[in-house]
């Protein structure tokens, strides 16, 4: 709960509002699994507790993945309070919960402030303060709150034809669940989701947002997974330690992505400090797709206690070079290759002045897991279609 105390030196005639700039919770981009982009409709009980196992058993947890995320589908009818209930997939949510923190883990949930939730479950319309506080009580860490059927049964009812009015309902919807939340006492994770509409990212804080999506929904493949990746340009401005723009939760592991492909998957992520939720089968992985996920160096350059943001400083045909400021003083340089021809390599030379160095300095190669030594201006290097080279570099 945050408590502010004080005294009003002139009497207000307008509404005051106090932005809760909650940084506290989420001083780091989350880490976690949600059950959506794989489970879906299937997630029940047992797939939360073979998430939670494997992220122990995987070393994941260790890794820093403490989030295990039920998405939608998990909710069941309202009784005659109005107090909503989980459906048979989920026989005991406080049970579930326990389960997840006797593994060290926090564990969070999924609704809509729409009648119905994107899969046609309830959502929190008119009941946030009741499901709030049946969040805080079952012992929930972490709430995904997903627009749906917000846009036609509220927005376009109540406003038909008048986006500034609509867009108005949509911020008073995010700021009612989230005092619906802090009311609860409860410190609880509150990410957005409504497909990054009005740039979220400038009022994602004012309602209280730990992170906010940024775009539509990823898929498990390269085209979507790098549109929406590389699409983040510019948006770095706009991320903080306890607010952080969410270009949705990862595919690595899922679909056909190559190996190319997901190792420039966790890269982009990691550079845009974007949450860290895996979205996979945690309990059958192959190795190296673990490899990828609990790669110590990837996470902390995602996680760096910093907060920045890395953008783009550099494009040439297929080629982005993107940038990321550590909190010890070195950079992350990620050297994309978005060409379309397979098995190509691309050459690049590194000019120090496009990317804010002046040389020589040291360089890692993470992915190549090999020190490069000192590099100097104009270093060449080949990424290939559809992959990337992420260097460290310090002084
Ligand atoms: C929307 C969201 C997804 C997922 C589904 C669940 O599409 O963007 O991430 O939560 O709803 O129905």
């Amino acid at each position: 709960m945050r408590i502010i105390r004080g005294l009003v030196a002139t009497v207000l005639f307008t509404p005051l509002f106090l932005t809760a700039q909650n940084t506290k919770t989420a001083a780091a981009p989350p880490m976690g699994w949600n059950s959506w982009n794989y489970f879906a409709g299937k997630v029940d009980d047992k797939a939360v507790r073979d998430a939670a196992d494997a992220l122990v058993s995987t070393g994941m947890r260790d890794a820093g993945y403490i989030y295990v995320n039920i998405d939608d589908t998990w909710e069941g009818e309202r009784d005659a309070q109005g107090v909503l209930h989980t459906n048979n997939k989920f026989p005991d949510m406080k049970a579930l919960a326990d389960y997840v923190h006797s593994k060290g883990l926090k564990i969070g949930i999924y609704s809509s402030p729409g009648p119905k939730t994107c899969a046609g479950f309830a959502g929190s319309y008119n009941h946030e303060d009741q499901d709030a506080q049946s969040y805080a009580g079952w012992g929930i860490d972490y709430l995904k709150y997903d627009l749906c059927s917000y846009i036609p049964d509220v927005m376009e009812k109540q406003a038909p034809g008048d986006y500034e009015k609509q867009m108005a309902l949509m911020h008073s919807a995010y700021a009612k669940m989230q005092q619906a939340i802090a009311k609860t006492g409860r410190p609880i994770v509150y990410s957005l989701c409504q497909y990054g509409w009005d740039a979220v990212w400038e009022w994602g804080p004012k309602v209280g947002a730990n992170l906010w999506r940024t775009t539509g929904d990823i898929s498990p493949d390269y085209d979507r997974m790098s549109v929406i990746g590389f699409a983040q340009a510019g948006l770095s401005k706009f991320a903080a330690p306890g607010h952080w723009n969410d270009p949705d939760m990862l595919e690595v592991g899922n679909g056909k992505m190559t190996l190319d492909e997901n190792q420039t998957h966790m890269t982009l992520w990691a550079m845009l400090a974007a949450p860290l939720l895996a979205g996979n089968d945690l309990s059958h992985m192959q190795p190296d797709i673990l490899k990828i996920l609990e790669n110590k160096e990837i996470i902390a350059i995602d996680q760096d206690p910093l907060g920045v943001q890395g953008d783009r400083v550099y494009a040439e045909g297929p080629i982005e070079i993107w940038t990321k400021q550590l909190k010890d003083g070195g950079k992350a340089v990620a050297i994309f290759n978005r060409g379309d021809v397979r098995s190509n390599e691309y050459p690049v030379t590194l000019h120090f002045k496009d990317i804010g160095l002046s040389g020589p300095v040291n360089a890692r190669d993470i992915w190549g897991e090999k020190d490069l030594g000192k590099i100097t201006d104009g270093y060449k290097l080949k990424p290939v279609t559809h992959g990337v080279i992420l260097l460290k570099i310090s002084k």
